[in-house]
């Protein structure tokens, strides 16, 4: 693999290795991309204020969440149809009980999406999946929808049926969290009001996110969203993001503004294009090590030392 030193190179070289509309299923977002664009540029308006001569010459990028130690607080959000990318795909499926099996510690469930987003690329390529590939998660008939031809938009992802369910509602929570004692997160919480609802059917984490921009053109970004939900039920549920992050000073301001840790969709799907589980494996170290300069430098020895000061969005600079 080609010598890569920060998100931008892989994304830059995914862009010409992979074919037109598998490039374009990854890439995209609904309608005029605003909100997919939102999620970067949003980034920009927010400053670090940093600190000085505190002693970080011994550092600690760990963080506890949902009770269990992460060694830095950067994940990797769902994203589907990986194969598309790479023949290594997703390693590991996850649905309820092969979860609990598999020793997993946590389940997320998206909540953003009753049907699927309006994405013009796709609609425009007629994507389908290639036919060699299969929904692993689904069987016989369900496991090839994709495959097939979109009814109304050309996209297939708009013909996914009953793979989607738009029926889905607060009661469908109150199920899910009967069945299973592991710790339930929600996905694409973007407002204090579900984020109330959210808390009081007892979830233990918020998963802020617009779905990288790829449902509901208008929607705002994750950053400008995470505040609102943090105000309203920070002190009650963990706060999760994500939506844009490709920097590890994107991760210092998410973790400022009171998320618990981030997530990554696009850029490993970027790490997966160039170079399978090894190019997944350097985005993330790529993006701790940015991390932990962002923090130390800006005088953090740890994680903790992040406070809310430290980030101010630029606005505050003309008010001065
Ligand atoms: C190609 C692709 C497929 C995705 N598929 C899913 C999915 O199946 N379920 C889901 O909850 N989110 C899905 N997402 C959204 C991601 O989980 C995540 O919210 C988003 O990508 C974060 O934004 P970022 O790509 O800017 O990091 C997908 C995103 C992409 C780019």
């Amino acid at each position: 693999m080609k010598h890569f030193v920060c998100v931008k190179d892989f994304e830059d070289y995914a862009y010409q290795i992979l074919p037109r509309d598998t490039l374009d299923y990854y890439r995209g977002g609904a309608g005029r991309e605003e909100t997919l664009k939102s999620n970067r540029t949003s980034f920009s308006k927010y400053k670090i204020r940093p600190r000085c001569l505190r002693d970080v010459s011994r550092r600690d990028l760990s963080s506890i969440v949902l009770g269990q130690t992460v060694s830095v607080p950067i994940g990797i959000s769902p994203s589907s149809m990986q194969r598309m990318a790479h023949p290594e795909g997703e390693c590991a499926n996850k649905l309820i009980k092969r979860a609990e099996n598999a020793g997993f510690k946590a389940l997320v469930l998206t909540v953003d999406s009753p049907m699927v987003g309006l994405r013009v690329a796709d609609i425009k390529n007629g994507f389908k999946l290639p036919s060699h590939l299969r929904l692993a998660n689904f069987q016989g008939d369900h496991s090839t929808t994709v495959s097939g031809k979109g009814t109304n938009t050309g996209s297939a992802l708009n013909n996914l049926g009953d793979l989607y369910d738009p029926s889905l509602t607060w009661d469908d929570i109150k199920w899910l969290k009967s069945i299973t004692h592991l710790p339930l997160v929600l996905k694409g919480i973007l407002t204090a009001e579900d984020a109330l609802l959210a808390a009081n059917s007892g979830v233990a984490g918020i998963l802020v996110s617009n779905h990288g921009g790829r449902q509901v053109d208008g929607w705002p970004a994750s950053i400008e969203a995470l505040s609102e939900v943090v105000n309203a039920v920070g002190d009650r549920v963990e706060i999760f993001m994500d939506g844009g992050i490709t920097d590890g000073t994107d991760v210092f301001k998410a973790l400022a503004l009171g998320a618990k840790m981030v997530f990554i969709g696009r850029p490993a799907l970027w790490g997966l294009a160039c170079g399978g589980e090894e190019g997944v494996k350097q985005i993330l170290s790529i993006l701790r090590t940015e991390f932990e300069y962002a923090m130390a430098i800006s005088g953090c020895p740890s994680v903790r030392n992040i406070e809310r000061s430290m980030v101010v969005h630029e606005s505050h600079y003309s008010k001065l």
